[in-house]
């Protein structure tokens, strides 16, 4: 064994020093779910879908520097009926109605559910009623489908050079905010080619007047599962200001 290895499953996976275990695995094309990871992007930590075992450790992929010689547990039964409880509490907590839903077959969530073999929500509805900021006029907000992963925040502060989004307050008090002197879109400096409005993993920021371009049927999760695709996103150079 060389210094720079650990194992996932019993899997040897090479690592550059720096690397957190969810980039050595995807580098490795080892698929560890998640949802608020992206890469490039600097890890969170916040929907908790990564965590994966070292010993009788629970620690979240994402976050979590690779160190040689680690022995960690990944795609286990336990872990994963973990990762589908998490998944069924983020479908309860918001409005999550996939069929009325325009991201419907490319909405990362969703298609979470059926990677993990999610056959109902299990938990009671929360039915909570937020607002939709539907101001601006090419892109929609709809508060009562953001899981807070954070995504749309580190975007727009890493790679769009803006500071369009945060998330305030904690807890179950936890919501996102539009930084623009009234909390909507149409009076921030957002865009439609920014890559903030074009990462949301689920139906919350949304393209106006193009829902229902693409039928369904021959969506991006109609077509493939989330860790292909997840593989596929690690592959592929995003924008990073490193570049300009
Ligand atoms: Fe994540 Fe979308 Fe909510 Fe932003 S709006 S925090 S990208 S779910
Ligand atoms: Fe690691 Fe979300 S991907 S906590």
């Amino acid at each position: 064994m060389t210094h720079n290895t650990f194992f996932i499953d019993g899997e040897e996976i090479s690592f550059l020093p720096g690397q957190t275990i969810m980039d050595a695995a995807l580098t490795a094309e080892v698929y560890i779910p998640h949802l608020c990871h992206y890469p490039g992007l600097t890890p969170h930590g916040n929907c908790r879908l990564c965590s994966v075992e070292i010993g009788n450790k629970s620690v979240a992929a994402c976050t979590t520097p690779a160190a040689a010689g680690q022995h960690i547990s990944c795609n286990t039964p336990a872990l994963n009926e973990a990762r589908k409880s998490i998944t069924q509490m983020l479908f309860i907590e918001g409005e999550h109605i996939c069929p009325s839903c325009e991201k419907t077959g490319n909405c990362k969530l969703q298609a979470m559910g059926y990677y993990l073999g999610m056959q109902d929500e299990h938990y009671p509805q929360f039915y909570q009623r937020r607002a939709i900021d539907a101001s601006h006029a090419s892109i929609l907000l709809d508060h009562g489908r953001c899981i807070l992963c954070d995504l749309c925040v580190r975007a727009s502060r890493e790679v769009d050079g803006k500071n369009v989004f945060a998330i305030a307050g904690r807890g179950t008090d936890a919501h996102l905010i539009v930084n623009s002197s009234t909390g909507k879109l149409i009076d921030s400096n957002i865009e439609v080619s920014d890559l903030a409005v074009n990462i949301c993993p689920v139906g919350a920021i949304m393209i106006k007047k193009q829902g229902y371009e693409l039928p369904i049927g021959q969506r991006i999760y109609d077509q493939h599962t989330i860790d292909e695709i997840g593989l596929q996103e690690n592959t592929a150079k995003i924008p990073n200001q490193d570049d300009h």
